[in-house]
């Protein structure tokens, strides 16, 4: 069965076709709103809900051209209609809801709702080798910053998560302090590859206690206590200098994530990490975890960057795991929820 993804939950409107008996995705689009954003700093929700209006339709017919569905075929090539159904903007996730409703109305096939996050924990099983089940999970997204145990799809146990801010937020606020631009992960990334190492040392937050939970949003104070200092001291703060305050950021972010990976491996002894969400696409994370998994005999899976941050891939793929699932319930109830705890989801 042919499943078309579609996520609108925040500042993409992504669509793809996923073929779930050949394990192959057809083809995917994706329209990003940075630019739209970029000058307000973040993401305005009134105007990402108008632009996600606005691109669905052409994304859609871009897609079934690259797909080579010819038009008016939709319906009888595309077997299911996913759709991110929460947790988001609610105005975007209505946009995105709405129209796959739609199309599964006119189609005559199901609709299914997705988990957003659901949807980046499975985004590596688009790639090959695909991670085979169990594994440790951790999610690092702008909302969400998470290490689960994952038995097998809806069978997700969480070891830890941020009690504060999640990573990608962080990373969000960080370079915004520092006058980088939006969305500050990818920014901070590239202003720390200039950035003198060990020139400053950030506190790696709750690392010294036990447990997998945590912490962020002391590092984000750290940061402007760092960049006030400088000012204060030096009249002013130069472009070297915010390149070595993002490296020192950007080291402990990373170390922190790396120190509790570790530890959730060791704790539940699975010998497979995965990694997913925005924040994964960061390559100091990537090759910290690589390294030390090579090391160890761990096997460590992550998905191409395209597919780390949000995109209608993971969604397409989601839903057609779901459409698998026994009892699944079909409905024409429009699914938005800005709010749904992982936790609620059923195996
Ligand atoms: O998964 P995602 O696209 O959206 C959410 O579900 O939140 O993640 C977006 C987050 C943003 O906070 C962004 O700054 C961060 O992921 N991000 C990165 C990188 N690329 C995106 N953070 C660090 N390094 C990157 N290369
Ligand atoms: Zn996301």
């Amino acid at each position: 069965m042919i499943v078309l993804g579609i996520e609108s939950s925040c500042d993409e409107t992504g669509l793809a076709l996923y073929d779930g008996e050949r394990q192959q995705l057809l083809a995917d689009v994706l329209h990003s709103q940075i630019a739209l954003h970029a000058q307000y700093g973040g993401v305005v929700p009134e105007l990402a809900s108008r632009d996600h209006i606005r691109r669905l339709v052409p994304l859609l017919e871009e897609l079934l051209a690259k797909a080579g569905i010819r038009q008016g075929e939709g319906g009888p090539q595309v077997g299911a209609v996913a759709y991110t159904a929460g947790p988001g903007l609610m105005g975007a996730l209505l946009t995105g809801a709405c129209f796959a409703q739609g199309l599964a109305l006119a189609w005559g096939v199901p609709a299914v709702p997705v988990h957003h996050m659901e949807g980046h924990l499975l985004a590596p099983m688009l790639e090959t080798p695909r991670p085979s089940f169990p594994f440790v999970a951790l999610l690092v997204s702008g909302g969400h910053t998470q290490l689960m145990q994952v038995e097998g799809v809806g069978r997700y146990q969480l070891l830890g998560e941020s009690v504060d801010d999640a990573a990608g937020e962080a990373f969000d606020k960080a370079a915004k302090m520092m006058g980088l631009g939006y969305p500050g992960g990818p920014r901070v990334a590239e202003w720390a590859e200039r950035g003198v190492p060990q020139r400053f040392r950030f506190p790696r937050p709750m690392v010294d206690r036990p447990g997998l939970e945590f912490s962020f949003s002391g590092l984000k104070t750290f940061c402007l206590t760092t960049l006030e200092r400088l000012e204060r001291e030096q009249g002013s703060v130069s472009e070297q200098d915010k390149a070595d305050v993002a490296w020192a950021f950007q080291d402990a972010v990373v170390d922190t994530l790396f120190i509790k990976c570790k530890r959730a491996l060791q704790q539940t002894g699975l010998k497979r990490l995965v990694m997913a969400g925005g924040v994964s696409a960061n390559l100091a994370l990537r090759s910290r975890l690589k390294e030390y998994a090579l090391k160890q005999g761990i096997e460590v899976f992550y998905p191409r960057s395209a597919f780390c941050t949000d995109n209608g891939a993971m969604i397409a793929l989601a839903g057609w795991y779901r459409l698998q699932q026994p009892g699944l319930k079909m409905s024409t109830e429009i699914v938005a929820r800005a709010r749904w705890p992982m936790a609620d989801l059923q195996a």
